[in-house]
């Protein structure tokens, strides 16, 4: 981190008491959602966005009805700190935070640009495992305590609402885990976010660890207890409903699941499992409008350049596409056999039925019925049929397979007359004529007609042979 301009700060003389009011309570069983996809997130190796995307996300995470937007770490560069200041200025609704190491610097930095925000947060966070104290601060245990004390006073000079987190507390002696958060919510933190740093816990550990705190930490009740969990075991998402179940209200995630390394909780299954299993997370909620979260989804990924796997839970694009005939066949029967929630509750139209392979002959008259083919069931049998074999030649089939496997059949199936012959002549000075050999059951028919056109000869020559009205030809059958 070497800064190439200086970031404006404000003065560290600043001393009085922070002017806005204390953050207010939040009722016991709403989960805090703080989004951190412009900062941790943003930390996912090619993420980075320039400032106007970072407004772009800010001000789309702000309709999605996020709690709270950390929205960089000021101290890390000046660009940092205008896009940071650039949200606390304009973005409403959202507590706005930065980031800031437990050092006089950082915390100005920070407290510098979030001032301007309605609803400012400082988030100071310092170490305190055993393999950072030794390896990473060179610090012993008291010098930590003390640390984080001073950096949670002086940034409640400025802020009323400071969120500290001892990082890497998975891995921090437990007791002593319990005594920096005592004290650092004696000092004034109003929130103690856990994180899980290098994604190293179990969800049932992780839960205890949140149970701990709950019950040992005797001035707990006055702090937020709040959890940010990173991916590293593909357990991110596990260990924040953990710590929800065991008393955790506030739940630090990412759109997309974006973050460090791989990544932290996508906000997306954090929110939607609540949502979904109230009845495990009794009657637990979250303030987010879901219809926003594919949306949100779609943009961070196109500002980050960052694609999202296809099967991803609730914003790949197959988290509600069917494609095993048995699936599709109780979907079209009733959706609850194998949707949990609805694509409407994410913002998504509707469930796709793929065909493909997999697909059974139910979904498959259903698509060809949607496509205008209305077949009865010998020719659905046999479109079926054709409709495997292309599976086995083709990864995807599009609608326009299944319309060619319905045309082809339709002609096949009704080859009453056939053409032999056909030859016009037409000229700037000739009477367009048409000349046209059938033949049908075995026999030839012939005859000629003139026409305005070559097409109009040809079709009163196909008149006077079938005795039917001919026109150009259409797709039979299509409704
Ligand atoms: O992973 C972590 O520990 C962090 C802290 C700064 C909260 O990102
Ligand atoms: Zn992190």
């Amino acid at each position: 981190m070497s800064p190439q301009k200086k970031v404006e700060t404000v003065p560290a003389t600043a001393a009085a008491p922070a002017p806005e009011a204390a953050p207010a309570p939040q009722p016991a069983d709403r989960v805090v959602i703080f989004d951190t996809t412009l900062r941790d997130g943003e930390q996912s190796p090619g993420a980075s966005m320039n400032r106007d995307e970072k407004l772009q996300v800010a001000r789309a995470l702000a309709r999605l009805n996020v709690d709270v937007i950390e929205a960089g770490f000021p101290i890390a560069s000046p660009g940092d700190f205008d896009a940071v200041k650039a949200i606390a200025d304009e973005v409403e609704g959202p507590i706005v935070a930065g980031l800031a190491r437990s050092l006089e610097k950082d915390i100005l930095a920070a407290a510098g640009a979030v001032k301007n925000a309605k609803r400012p947060r400082i988030h100071v966070f310092l170490a305190t495992s055993a393999i950072h104290r030794e390896f990473k601060l060179r610090k012993a245990k008291d010098e930590i305590v003390r640390q984080a004390v001073a950096a949670v006073k002086m940034a409640k000079q400025h802020c009323q609402d400071i969120e500290f987190s001892p990082e890497d507390a998975s891995r921090t002696e437990p007791e002593f885990l319990c005594e920096v958060v005592e004290a650092t919510i004696a000092a004034g933190a109003t929130t103690v976010n856990i994180p899980d740093t290098v994604g190293f816990a179990m969800p049932e550990q992780f839960g205890s660890l949140i149970h701990i705190l709950k019950t040992k930490v005797p001035n707990i009740a006055q702090a937020v207890i709040s959890v940010h969990c990173h991916n590293d075991l593909g357990l991110a998402v596990a260990n924040s409903l953990a710590a929800v179940k065991n008393g955790a209200r506030q739940v630090e995630c990412t759109i997309n699941g974006l973050g460090e390394r791989a990544g932290n909780a996508a906000l997306e299954e954090i929110v939607m499992a609540i949502r979904t299993r109230t009845d495990y997370f009794a009657g637990l909620f979250t303030g987010i409008d879901t219809r926003r979260i594919v949306p949100t989804s779609r943009l961070v990924s196109k500002l980050t350049g960052i694609h999202v796997q296809r099967n991803k839970a609730i914003v790949g694009e197959n988290a509600f596409a069917h494609e095993s005939g048995v699936h599709q066949d109780g979907m079209l029967k009733e959706r609850t056999t194998y949707e949990i929630m609805t694509p409407a509750d994410v913002g998504l139209e509707q469930s796709s039925l793929v065909l493909g392979k997999h697909s059974g002959r139910h979904a498959f008259g259903e698509r060809l019925k949607a496509l205008g083919y209305t077949l009865n069931d010998a020719e659905l049998a046999e479109a079926f049929e054709r409709f495997k074999v292309l599976c086995d030649k083709k990864k995807t089939v599009y609608d326009a397979d299944l319309a060619a496997i319905a045309e082809d059949l339709f002609e096949a199936a009704a080859p009453v007359w056939q053409l032999e012959l056909l030859q016009v002549a037409s000229g700037n000075r000739a009477v367009p004529t048409a000349t046209v050999c059938l033949r049908k059951d075995q026999k030839r028919y012939q005859d000629a007609a003139i026409g305005d056109g070559p097409i109009a000869a040809l079709s009163a020559a196909i008149n006077r042979i079938t005795g039917v009205k001919t026109s150009l030809r259409r797709p039979p059958k299509r409704t």
